[in-house]
This record gives C-alpha cells, structure tokens and sequence, in this order.
C-alpha cells in the first residue's frame, strides 16, 4: 500500500474575470481551448480547499460549504482526483472540503476558484511538488479558467496544443495598476445552460465561431499592448467588446440562447449611460446574468453607489487585483 507522510493539504485560490474571454474547447477531454484567453484574479472572491487521501476510505467523499455532494459534481471532482492519483501514483480515497468565501448574493461559486484551489491542495497531499506551471495544466483539466486562477493579477492563458503547452502565466508587462472591478449580482434562478454547454454548442453551430477565432486573437494582442501601456481607455473598450463578441456566439447558435437577463441588459445600458456623462466604465459577462463593471479607483465609490440604488447593497460588491494559489 502507498504511504504518504503528510497526506493532507488545504489551499486558497481567488476567482478571476476573463477580460478576452476562452470560448471553445479545440480539445474537450484535455481542455485545450481554441483562443488563447485573458483575465484579471481578483480578491475577495475565493475558495479554500482541504484535501486529505486517507487509505481507511474507498471512496472519495466531497463536501462543499458543509453539504457532501454526489452525481454530477462528485464525478467531476472524482474524475479529477483520479488525474492527480495517476500523476502520483497512488490509489488512496480523498477527503475533500471546501468553502467558498463569496459576498452574500453574489452570485455562484466559480469553477476556476475551485478547481486551483483542488489542484493545489490536492496535488500537495499526494506528495507531489509541482511548479506554477505544471499546476496550471493540472487546474487547466478541471476547469479551463481554473488554470489561470494559480497566478495573481492579469494573467495570459495561451492556447497551446497540446497538455504541455496549455497553461497560464503572468503578463510581464503590466502598465495598468489602478482597475477595480464592480461585481453586480442580477435576480437569477439556476443557469440555463452551463459554460461547458454553451460553448460545445457555439463550437457545434455558430457560423461565427471561425470569425471568433480570429478576432479574439487580435483582441488579445490589442489588449496587452493597453495593459503595457496603462492605457485604461483602450483596456475597458477591448474588454467590452470582446465579450459582446462572445456572447454573439450564444445568440448565433443553434439553438440560439442567451445568459442575458433583463436586469443584465438594464445595467449595460446604466454603464453606457454613465460613459456618456463623462464617468469612465465599462461592462464584461461570464457565462450568466451577472454583470462587472470595470472602473478606476476615482470613480469607483461614485458608480457603486449608483448601482447599489438600483440593485440594493448585497448585490454590489467592489474588489481589485487579487492573488494567486497559495497555501493555508
Ligand atoms: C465565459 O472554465 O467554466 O467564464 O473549461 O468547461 O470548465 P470549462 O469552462 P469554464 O468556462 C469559462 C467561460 C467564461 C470565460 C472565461 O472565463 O474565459
């Protein structure tokens, strides 16, 4: 039977908000995306994560926020326990806990925060010592987006094509040190469609998805050369437009779909609203309802303050740059 001397780890990774957003796997099983992707981790959105492999168990329990899960979501975290296993060469059940540490109403609980903070600890109790980047690729199998939450600040997910050159790192050259980002949470039932879902489907059906492809690699070039530059203005119009160009390839499938809502379409118009007044900022969607509003620090008190009159103060939630895994 494997022994392992210190069985058990616990880790901490932050969410992050893709600003060129990954839409489409090149690769489903390996998650290889077809775009190479962009994103800012941020602070006070996270999970933390204790996983302990325990040889008197036969199978691997899950907890999250105090719940043990099963069907779906245990097969996923199973499925990836099973990656790491191999990777170590050990055949020991897992303990695992998680929470997510969220602000009340904000919305769901985010894969990236989850599955680097799973590959961190994880990988730890099986005795593995992997570098940043072979955590990436490990959080890369999990969730895509987790793999860019190993870092902290603005992170660059390149594509790659392979498992050994799919991952994230750091951007170098980072001009733009003052963007905080105004998380609002619309009134939302389940997802309709998954992120996972939503973008086979794109994949599958859009006649767009070959034009996506492109584009979003000049957006990416666009964007980096803001960053480098500090240059806020060009930073927040990239970022808008590139998720509107995402979220065209849901509109463009078939079937068609949408994770607008009409809270999701009012507060795009109040940003648009607030630029044309001379107050600088700028809107980016994930995969649901929920809006960020990109902001410097001057205006940052004034536009929360306008959205928490039109959302109440539980679904407005200011945060900036935060960092990567680490370990508790
Ligand atoms: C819209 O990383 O959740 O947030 O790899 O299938 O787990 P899977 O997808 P996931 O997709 C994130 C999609 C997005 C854009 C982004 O974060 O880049």
């Amino acid at each position: 039977m494997t022994t392992l001397s210190n069985n058990s780890a616990k880790a901490q990774a932050h969410t992050n908000i893709a600003l060129i957003k990954y839409w489409g796997k090149k690769d489903e099983q390996l998650i290889i995306p077809y775009t190479s992707s962009l994103s800012l981790t941020l602070d006070r959105f996270y999970t933390q994560t204790t996983v302990r492999f325990n040889s008197d168990n036969d199978r691997d329990s899950v907890q999250i926020n105090g719940q043990f899960i099963s069907g779906k979501a245990w097969q996923r975290v199973h499925d990836f326990l099973t990656i790491v296993r191999d990777l170590a060469g050990i055949h020991l059940a897992a303990e695992v806990s998680s929470t997510n540490f969220v602000p009340t109403a904000a919305g769901l609980a985010s894969s990236a925060s989850a599955f680097a903070a799973l590959a961190a600890a994880a990988s730890k109790a099986a005795g593995l010592k992997l570098s940043k980047t072979d955590l990436s690729r490990l959080a890369r199998r999990g969730s895509g987006s987790a793999c860019r939450s190993i870092f902290g600040g603005f992170v660059e997910w390149q594509r790659g094509t392979s498992d050994a050159d799919s991952y994230a790192q750091p951007l170098s050259q980072v001009g733009l040190n003052d963007v905080k980002v105004i998380a609002l949470t619309t009134e939302s039932g389940p997802k309709p469609i998954s992120s996972r879902q939503g973008m086979n489907r794109s994949v599958a059906t859009s006649p767009y998805y070959p034009t996506w492809i492109k584009v979003a690699q000049h957006d990416l070039i666009d964007i980096k050369v803001a960053i480098a530059a500090g240059d806020f203005t060009k930073f927040g119009s990239i970022s808008e437009l590139n998720a509107m160009r995402m979220h065209a390839l849901t509109l463009s499938a078939d079937p068609d779909f949408t994770y607008f809502n009409s809270e999701t379409l009012a507060i795009m118009n109040e940003v648009k609203r607030l630029r044309h007044a001379g107050i600088e900022c700028y809107y980016t969607i994930d995969a649901g309802p929920n809006v960020k509003v990109i902001v410097q620090s001057a205006n940052a008190t004034k536009i929360a303050d306008t959205f928490t009159k039109l959302l109440g103060q539980n679904r407005v939630t200011t945060l900036s740059a935060g960092p990567g895994v680490h370990y508790l």
